[in-house]
């Protein structure tokens, strides 16, 4: 495994399993730069959200960085305030020219309840008509997945939500893998949160890596897609130097037993 390295979707379509996240990253030349360095470094995924009000930025950047576009792949979401079959379809096309180029993989941010199966159908609409490659949804729970499913017309090729040891779903994670969505990790560094933990810092010192490096390779070694966002331009290419060690199966088996439910970001368990 590589930067490089995809997993491929229940479409055929492959996703880097690794690429960087650029929520909070400020709208201008900073992410622009962030982007370029990352790709510099490998990166051929960028993961944006209409919310994140850099998609513009992202576009930008990847002009400038002379790479082909075919080479790099483009999440961004559907937010909240765009649900409804109609609504879904403008902001789809909103979002396309903000980023001036087509979208890989669109996903629905969150599942807002009542409207969230419009704005599936909408998403339907959008991949057929070949406007998205592929669709997905965010911060979906099993039970939001099983309504989705007995519904759609097409599955959705992706899940993405936060996930670390600290956070180990191991029930999504399942229902995901038994169902051909794949499973993306948001917030993977716990926000820097955890990367102090003694006993994750214990592993990191064995492996001679940082913290937030063992966070991401525990992901990619359970075969999840992993975003894990910086602009600064030494942690980007240290984020990506986490291929040139494995994490043996004892250490991994301590990491699983991280969990404590630990979220850095929304909830969406209560949402009905
Ligand atoms: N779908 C959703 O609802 C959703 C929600 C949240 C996030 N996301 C996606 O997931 C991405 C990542 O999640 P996140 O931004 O919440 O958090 P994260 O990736 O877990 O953590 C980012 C934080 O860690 C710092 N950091 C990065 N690399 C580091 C390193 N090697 N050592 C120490 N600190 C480091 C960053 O600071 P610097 O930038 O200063 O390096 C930043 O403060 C987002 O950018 C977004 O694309 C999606």
């Amino acid at each position: 495994m590589d930067t490089y390295t995809k997993a491929k979707l229940n479409n055929g379509q492959c996703i880097p399993y690794l690429g960087l996240g650029v929520y909070q990253s400020p709208p201008g030349e900073q992410t622009q730069n962030a982007i370029i360095h990352a790709l510099n470094s490998g990166y051929r995924h960028i993961d944006t959200a209409k919310l994140y009000d850099n998609e513009k930025d992202v576009g930008i950047a990847i002009r400038k960085s002379g790479i082909p576009r075919e080479e790099i792949f483009i999440t961004t979401k559907l937010w909240n305030d765009d649900h409804g079959y109609d609504q879904a379809l403008q902001a789809c096309k909103k979002s396309t020219e903000s980023l001036g180029t087509y979208i890989d993989l669109y996903l629905i941010h969150f599942p807002v309840e009542k409207v969230r199966g419009d704005s599936w159908r909408a998403l339907e609409k959008l991949y057929e008509d070949g406007l998205c490659k592929s669709i997905g949804v965010s911060n979906y729970t099993v039970r939001h997945l099983r309504e989705l499913l007995d519904q759609a017309n097409v599955t959705p090729t992706a899940n993405q939500v936060e996930f670390s040891p600290y956070l180990f779903q191991k029930e999504l994670w399942d229902f995901c893998r038994e169902n051909n969505i794949q499973l993306q990790a948001y917030s993977p560094l716990t926000r820097g949160q955890k990367l102090q933990d003694p006993k994750l810092m214990a592993i990191a010192e064995k492996y001679n890596k940082s913290t937030a490096q063992i966070l991401i390779k525990w992901c990619l070694q359970h075969e999840i897609v992993v975003l894990p966002k910086s602009i600064n331009h030494s942690r980007i290419q240290q984020n990506a130097q986490v291929f040139d060690f494995e994490i043996n199966q004892e250490d991994m088996a301590q990491l699983d037993n991280f969990n404590e439910n630990f979220r850095t970001c929304w909830d969406p368990t209560g949402t009905p």
